[in-house]
């Protein structure tokens, strides 16, 4: 049985394509323009994403990693998981840290990563499997904030959520998905969140706005999507990329600046969008968090937060919370 098998898709092309169009119709009507963030993690992005997390400036996956490292022993016997259900999984690299410790404990039976991406979610299955010959796994193409209510049935299940990705929900977004995932659980689940913390500016703008442009790339790398999904002819060299830290909403904006006075044609839309000189728009923020903001959302939505660790530095912090 192939890896693709076992793989089960509640968000085909056509519909990915769908959503793109509706997306990018109302972002570039609003002022300022802003584009839709998911659609970064086409075959390219995801690699792309790979790619920061190994850069000097990208502290956050490193940060994580140690957190699993020292504590992921004492996450699984607090969750006595028996199924491992991972929201935005991408490469599935750090979820090893988690399946180790949870095999070792004797209960976990299932991995279920969730992701937009399909070359992603492939990837990782393929380079678990080899690894992982008792595990079994089921792959689900899907959006995490559309698609909760296809998740496996069960109990004693751990969702996982890493790598901060939460931090690129707005607030408002975020309490709805934090309040989905809540209403799918029962007594014995848990869910595992990763948030990035709030710290040095300097730091913050650094790990997006990496010095070898590989972060710039990334961004840049929604307008290839977008000519290729709805045939539009942006050209991705007259952009910038741009982040910056908005202290009073403590998140990264990233942007693209265009450097001229230019029009951009989406066929599919049929649509010119008109770009100013220097004129900038949205692609995505970052949230960074504090413990107590943490906890209040997770209270607003049902969770009690069980624990709570860090990695030496105070970089990132991994939060385990239980449904009350
Ligand atoms: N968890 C990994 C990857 C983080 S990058 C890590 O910590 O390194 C964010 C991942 O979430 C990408 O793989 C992207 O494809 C996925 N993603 C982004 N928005 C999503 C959505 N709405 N639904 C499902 N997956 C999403
Ligand atoms: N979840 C990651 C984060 O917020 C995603 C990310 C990293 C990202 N670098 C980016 C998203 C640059 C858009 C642009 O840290």
């Amino acid at each position: 049985m192939g890896t693709t098998d076992r793989i089960s898709r509640y968000l085909t092309a056509h519909d990915l394509a769908e959503n793109l169009a509706r997306d990018v119709r109302q972002g570039l009507r609003k002022r300022p323009k802003v584009l839709p963030p998911k659609y970064f993690y086409d075959a390219r992005g995801s690699a792309m994403f790979e790619e920061i997390t190994r850069l000097a400036e990208y502290y956050p996956t490193r940060a994580e990693e140690a957190i699993l490292t020292n504590w992921a022993t004492e996450i699984a016997e607090l969750a006595e998981g028996e199924m491992l259900v991972e929201l935005g999984s991408g490469s599935s690299t750090k979820t090893r840290l988690l399946l180790d410790a949870m095999r070792t404990t004797g209960r976990l039976r299932w991995y279920v990563p969730v992701d937009v991406s399909d070359t992603a979610l492939q990837g990782a299955m393929e380079a678990l499997g080899a690894d992982y010959p008792d595990l079994q796994m089921h792959g689900v193409v899907a959006d995490f904030e559309q698609h909760l209510e296809h998740l496996p049935q069960g109990s004693h299940r751990m969702i996982a959520f890493l790598g901060g990705t939460i931090g690129n929900l707005e607030p408002a977004q975020r309490a709805a998905f934090l309040a989905a995932v809540r209403a799918g659980l029962n007594d014995s689940d848990r869910l595992l969140l990763g948030t990035d913390l709030v710290k040095d500016p300097d730091r913050l703008v650094a790990a997006y706005d990496d010095a070898a442009g590989v972060t710039a790339n990334f961004n840049r790398n929604v307008l290839y999507v977008i000519n290729r999904a709805l045939r539009a002819d942006f050209v991705p060299s007259a952009f910038e990329h741009v982040a910056v830290w908005d202290a009073k909403h403590e998140w990264i904006e990233m942007r693209l600046r265009s450097t001229s006075a230019q029009t951009v044609r989406i066929r599919d839309l049929d649509l010119e969008v008109v770009f100013e000189a220097g004129e900038e728009m949205r692609t995505e923020v970052s949230a960074k968090f504090r413990q107590e903001g943490v906890e209040k959302e997770l209270a607003a939505a049902g969770f009690a937060v069980e624990s709570w660790w860090t990695d030496p530095g105070n970089d990132f912090a991994v939060s385990l919370a239980v449904p009350v």
